[in-house]
């Protein structure tokens, strides 16, 4: 069992029992709270992944696009995957520059969007045409500003962690799909295009030898159709271990892997290819932690179940709901106390039992521990007080970004940040309800 340093709720990050009291005196709860420690040693890992011929690593911003993490992310030296033209905008108002950036996306800008998506690859930003449709709207203006595209193929194998986030097979509408390849290279050659980068993202999550195996056939699909491209870009999709007993993609050794195949590749074809990922999860997932007060307490009877109910649920962290998504739990009393982790279940002195944590939604499935079914799934933990913390790990990624924000009227939740030197910073004040109600229009006379 691991050993829990000092009152640290979990063995990684900077988090403790302490400063977890000291801000939820500063910030009312709910609030996500990212431990800076975490992102900054992330992104440092995937920078120092193995590679034959040079490495870009950029960070999904849709797993968590905050400016401040943006910004601080951007400063460790990656650069940055958009899946929205928006994504792009905000990552610009955070201060990134274009050429730092890249599209891959399901929108076909049209109009004002598409005259604004042209300055911006004028301004440097990478685009990877998605669709066929895409690749048309790009082909002439790349081509009269001799700008390079890269292109996003669906090789027809995938793999994620639930099936809603496997982007890799048929059943999946990401990317060209292969069986399109003569349409593409037709394309390619009536237009004169440049496409200096093969993209593949195969899902999220997934099994790690997945991912392995994706490097080949990306290699393959490369040779065989695009004999002028420079990067492989093998996409994103690290898998994370949330919860103690689950395992992270080893991406040291996907990094040898990849490098011994981009060798192998050089040796076979004599070129030397740059090698891209872009992981969103791997970065963000464990710096977040979802810091929440319990607010009640109920029975469901001998046959049923002890509720704990606490003042944010589903609204703020969707995936248990969505994916069946497992996350770890830890309760803090209101004095500052480690009662339990999920970390060291087996030797916290406080009475540790089978419990469901559910948020204040008027939703049965609002809880925090379902299986992918929507089953509940009772988990071990400390009986907390009312008003003590029940704070939930592993939410920096699709959790602040993904919520389903103001249903049942919930306000969204702050954002604040903990500074490796233990400062506290806000980096986005909770939403008021006038900002929740500034659109809406009263009905006509
Ligand atoms: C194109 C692309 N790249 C990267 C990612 C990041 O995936 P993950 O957060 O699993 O690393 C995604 C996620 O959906 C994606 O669609």
């Amino acid at each position: 069992m691991t050993q829990l340093k000092d009152s640290h709720i979990a063995p990684f990050g900077n988090v403790s029992a302490e400063n977890l009291c000291r801000i939820a005196e500063m910030h009312p709860t709910p609030f996500y709270l990212y431990d800076e420690a975490i992102i900054v040693q992330k992104c440092r890992d995937v920078l120092s992944m193995p590679n034959a011929f040079g490495l870009t690593a950029r960070y999904a911003m849709k797993a968590n696009s905050g400016k401040a993490l943006l910004q601080l992310i951007g400063a460790q030296g990656l650069m940055l995957d958009c899946s929205t033209l928006n994504e792009v905008r905000r990552a610009r108002q955070a201060g990134i520059a274009f050429d730092r950036m890249m599209l891959t996306s399901q929108e076909v800008p049209l109009g004002d969007d598409r005259k604004d998506l042209e300055s911006m690859l004028l301004e440097g930003l990478a685009y990877n045409a998605c669709s066929i449709a895409q690749l048309q709207h790009a082909a002439d203006f790349a081509v009269k500003n001799k700008i390079p595209l890269s292109i996003r193929i669906n090789p027809g194998v995938g793999a994620g962690e639930s099936v809603t986030r496997n982007t890799g097979d048929k059943y999946s509408s990401f990317g060209i799909h292969l069986a399109n390849m003569d349409k593409i290279t037709a394309l390619i050659h009536e237009k004169k295009l440049t496409i200096n980068q093969v993209h593949v993202h195969i899902g999220s999550g997934g099994d790690p030898e997945m991912w392995r195996d994706n490097i080949d056939r990306e290699l393959e699909i490369t040779e065989k159709y695009f004999p002028d491209a420079e990067t492989v870009n093998l996409g994103g999709g690290f898998k994370e271990a949330r919860m103690p007993d689950e395992t992270a993609a080893d991406i040291q050794e996907l990094g040898y892997y990849a490098k011994e195949r981009f060798e192998a590749f050089h040796r076979r074809t004599g070129r030397r290819l740059h090698m891209g990922i872009e992981p969103g999860t791997y970065i963000v997932a464990n710096s977040g932690y979802l810091v929440t007060s319990v607010v009640d307490e109920k029975w469901s009877g001998p046959t049923g179940f002890e509720f704990i109910i606490i003042d944010a649920g589903m609204e703020a962290n969707t995936r248990p709901l969505l994916y069946g998504s497992r996350h770890p739990f830890y309760v803090v009393s209101k004095a500052g106390k480690l009662l339990s982790s999920e970390y060291d279940l087996n030797t916290m002195k406080h009475e540790v039992d089978y419990r469901v944590v559910v948020g204040r939604c008027c939703e049965s499935g609002d809880s925090q521990s379902l299986d992918y079914q929507g089953h509940i799934i009772p988990r071990k933990m400390a009986d907390p007080d009312i008003g003590d913390y029940v704070i939930i790990g592993g939410v920096g990624a699709y959790c602040s970004a993904m919520s389903l924000i103001n249903y049942n009227s919930h306000i969204q939740a702050a954002e604040v940040l903990l500074r490796p030197d233990g400062r506290i910073q806000l980096i986005r004040r909770r939403q008021t309800l006038e900002q929740m109600l500034v659109n809406e229009i009263d009905l006509e006379k």
